[in-house]
């Protein structure tokens, strides 16, 4: 009798742990390797061949392509919000000056968009493309391979105003960005890995001006450098005159750790990125970057793979956009 009551009490623990992680799993309805495969197999190949055409003409667009995704997952999540065009009286998250006019990549996301909706029409969501997209971004010009989950589904709505509230802004200090990325439930080490994808790409002028001339933020910069830039940036920039400087100015188009020897430098080129280096906070992990190449460029990966699963939606919320630019 007692064996018999050990037994069902036993079985009854079984039971409350299966049902129990069945229900975790089924809330969670989460991102899993592969999975266009059956539903559409070639979409992953798709993409890539799409970002190679685009950025072996334009190395700068693999830039603009994992900015993209930074500038989607921070704001509503991976849902490809970014991607929305405005509609009369509503203007879309394209709109804000944190994207509009320096984002870059949109039409790298319509061509495979294009071609997979030919292929397997509705099947293949926009943030998923866009993943994707900034993925192969890192193995084109970086050689960083890792493995990316899918299943995202595209959001319907992108408002003009939200990326302020959710984007750093380059005036930040590494207080202030620790905690901007602690909203979305990174650590520190990872948001000073993740800024090491200013290794690719430009800025505006305007995102960093004041620096040379009022020197506002007090932050060191190397003489000559701040000379090349005064140089190639004009104290009034008048009739919509606004330059580019590229980000990392040791190897402009490869996605490595040369821009933490930029912040040892000090050449770095905005006060987001050189307060990495001032602050105690975050400055050995500066050096450590710098140092080692291959941890940090491990560290990206994981960086990568997380920042693509924040805030998704999945499962059956959200929908499979036809066109990236517009809702169904
Ligand atoms: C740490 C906080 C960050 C701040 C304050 C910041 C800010 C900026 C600014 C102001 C620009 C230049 C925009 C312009 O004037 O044209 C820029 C460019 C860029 N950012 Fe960030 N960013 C941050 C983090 C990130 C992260 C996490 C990623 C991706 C993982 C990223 C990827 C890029 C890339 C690739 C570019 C160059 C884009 C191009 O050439 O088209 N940034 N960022
Ligand atoms: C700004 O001021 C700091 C501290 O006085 C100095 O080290 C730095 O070089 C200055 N930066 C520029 C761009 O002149």
């Amino acid at each position: 009798m007692r064996s018999l009551l050990g037994v069902k009490a036993t079985l009854a623990t079984l039971f409350m742990i299966l049902f129990l992680s069945a229900i975790a799993s089924a809330s969670l309805a989460s991102l899993q390797i592969g999975f266009y495969q059956s539903s559409c197999p070639s979409a992953e190949a798709i993409v890539k061949k799409a970002v190679n055409k685009a950025v072996s003409k334009n190395p700068g667009i693999a830039a603009g392509l994992i900015r993209l995704h930074f500038h989607d997952c921070f704001v509503r999540g991976c849902d490809a919000s970014v991607l929305l065009d405005s509609t009369p009286g509503k203007p879309s998250e394209k709109e804000n000056p944190a994207n509009n006019p320096s984002l870059r990549g949109f039409e790298v996301i319509d061509e495979a968009k294009a071609e997979l909706e030919a292929l397997c029409p509705k099947t293949v969501s926009c943030a998923d493309i866009l993943a994707f997209a900034a993925r192969d971004s890192a193995f084109e010009v970086g050689g960083i391979k890792y493995a990316l989950a899918s299943g995202r589904r595209d959001g319907k709505v992108s408002l003009k105003d939200e990326p302020f509230q959710h984007l750093p802004a380059p005036s930040l200090n590494a207080k202030q960005l620790e905690e901007k990325f602690a909203l979305k439930g990174f650590t520190l080490d990872e948001m000073v890995t993740l800024s090491g994808a200013h290794s690719v790409g430009v800025s505006h002028c305007s995102s960093f001006t004041d620096r040379l001339f009022s020197n506002s933020s007090n932050l060191p910069m190397n003489t000559k450098f701040a000379k090349d830039l005064k140089k190639k940036c004009p104290a009034l920039m008048g009739n919509g005159n606004d330059p580019t400087v590229p980000l990392d100015v040791l190897t402009p188009n490869r996605l490595d750790n040369k821009y933490y020897t930029n912040l040892k430098n000090h050449r770095g080129v905005l006060i987001s990125d050189q307060t990495l280096f001032s602050s105690s906070l975050t400055a050995h992990m500066v050096r450590n970057n710098a140092r080692n190449g291959v941890a940090w460029a491990n560290k990206f990966a994981a960086a990568m793979q997380k920042m693509g699963s924040v805030e998704v939606l999945t499962g059956n919320q959200g929908e499979i956009r036809k066109n990236c630019r517009v809702v169904n």
